[in-house]
């Protein structure tokens, strides 16, 4: 692979960005972790996060996948730093970890796409019934099944980039219903109580609330923008010299942000309305709030089968990078083919989904080991590398493309004194909270 193919386009890069970082993240997994951890203070804390971290590291993996041409696996090595290699390999343990749950996840959608198409759905406690049979059971696994082999079926047929050219209508689909249901929320008894719960934080905690969301939040803002694991460092490997990075990467972060913002207006309306208290709504948020709502409009089960099928699609166009990265991995560390190694791990991913699928418990034991420790530490030592190892390089790469020239000292700045001591500290509460819950959960 000597002469690499670039994007095209502008477009085709950014839509592949978002395609990974637009999915299961934003609609799912945001609004039932604001739930649970408390609401506003929790949306600002992750704000901050998303502005102040986030978006210094999608730059730290733009600047290394650009730099270098290659995916994670390859790139330190192609950059004479070929020790720091061991965060492409975290980042695989991540992407492991969290593909096996996405993909049960990945089923309940599937499962309430068919639903909305036969016996439609229920509001109030048939909702909720609906869920807990969906969640978990032999339901569950099948699902799981069918949807580790599409990803796994799609990315070995070669057909994946036309798979994702036909999802581009996939996020202006899921924005215009996003808001509809947003504007339908509203208009509901319970949408004052949301949005003081969802927007407005109670400023006298604010700060005592900060600390306990930290590693919460920041394993939410590294989830939802696909950063810690790598994949961005791919993309970026085919991004053209004369492109401004720091553009792309404002508008990819816009996108990525106001999609999960708008799931928060949707969810908690409704949450609040059929009386469901936030925090317990857990990984069901969605599903059962949603599913109320597609109950009692008119043309609901058609509406609900629209929508969860544009969110299978953004499941899985964000699925497929993750499985790349994991399938690089291997087939970088054992030499294996590409098929074998595909459908070898499909089958291994789909093993270690399986407990989730029975008790969502597990959801929560390998979520937050693999997204607050692991992403933020493939996060972090990705960080230190460009920061403290390959500084002079990573500025001259950032200035290439027309970005203002006092950005890429200042960007340099925040890799190197901001980014890593914030990391750390998330990584260090994120360590002892994960100690407590194992201890909680099994002892
Ligand atoms: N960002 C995706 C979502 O929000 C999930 C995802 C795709 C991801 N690739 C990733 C998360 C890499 C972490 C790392 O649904």
């Amino acid at each position: 692979m000597d002469v690499r193919e670039t994007w095209a386009t502008r477009i085709g890069f950014i839509l592949a960005a978002v395609g990974s970082a637009v999915g299961l993240g934003n609609i799912w997994r945001f609004p039932f972790l604001t739930g649970e951890s408390g609401g506003a203070a929790f949306l600002v804390v992750y704000l901050a996060l998303v502005v102040l971290v986030g978006i210094p590291v999608l730059l730290v993996e733009f600047v290394i996948g650009r730099r270098s041409n290659r995916n994670p696996i390859g790139a330190f090595t192609e950059l004479n730093h070929s020790q720091w290699k061991i965060a492409g390999a975290v980042g695989a343990l991540a992407g492991f970890i969290i593909l096996s749950y996405y993909s049960v996840v990945g089923g309940w959608v599937i499962q309430y796409l068919l639903a909305g198409l036969t016996e439609g759905y229920v509001a109030g406690e048939g909702a909720e019934a609906f869920f807990a049979e969906t969640a978990s059971g032999t339901g569950a696994i099948a699902f799981h099944a069918v949807f580790m082999a599409l990803v796994a079926g799609i990315v070995a047929l070669g057909v994946r980039n036309g798979l994702e050219k036909a999802a581009t209508v996939m996020v202006p689909s899921v924005v215009v219903l996003l808001v509809g249901l947003a504007l339908y929320g509203s208009t509901l008894s319970g949408a004052a109580e949301a949005y003081q719960y969802y927007l407005y934080p109670d400023t006298s905690t604010l700060l005592a609330d900060a600390v306990s969301v930290l590693p919460a939040a920041a394993g939410q803002a590294f989830f939802t923008l696909s950063l810690g694991m790598g994949v961005m460092v791919t993309y970026a490997s085919y991004v053209g010299e004369d492109r401004n990075l720091l553009s792309d990467t404002g508008l990819i972060v816009g996108i990525d942000t106001a999609i999960a913002i708008l799931a928060g207006l949707v969810v908690f309306p409704f949450l609040f309305t059929q009386g469901i208290a936030p925090g317990d709504g857990g990984p069901g948020s969605i599903f059962v709030s949603l599913a109320g709502a597609f109950a009692e409009l008119p043309a609901g089960n058609l509406i609900g089968a629209v929508f969860f099928f544009m969110l299978f699609l953004a499941a899985l166009s964000s699925a497929f990078s993750i499985f790349e990265v994991v399938v690089s991995f291997v087939i970088d560390r054992f030499d294996i083919e590409r098929a074998p190694a595909s459908v070898g791990l499909a089958v291994v991913i789909f093993v270690l989904g399986i407990p989730t699928a029975l008790d969502l418990t597990y959801l929560e034991l390998y979520d937050q080991f693999a997204n607050n420790i692991l992403l933020i530490l493939g996060g972090l030592l990705m960080s230190l590398f460009i920061g403290w190892v390959y500084a002079s390089d990573a500025r001259e790469e950032i200035q290439k493309g027309r970005s203002a020239s006092w950005f890429g000292g200042f960007w340099l700045t925040t890799v190197r004194y901001f980014v890593p001591p914030v990391l750390l500290i998330t990584l260090a509460l994120a360590v002892i909270e994960y100690y407590e819950f194992i201890q909680s959960t099994f002892f």
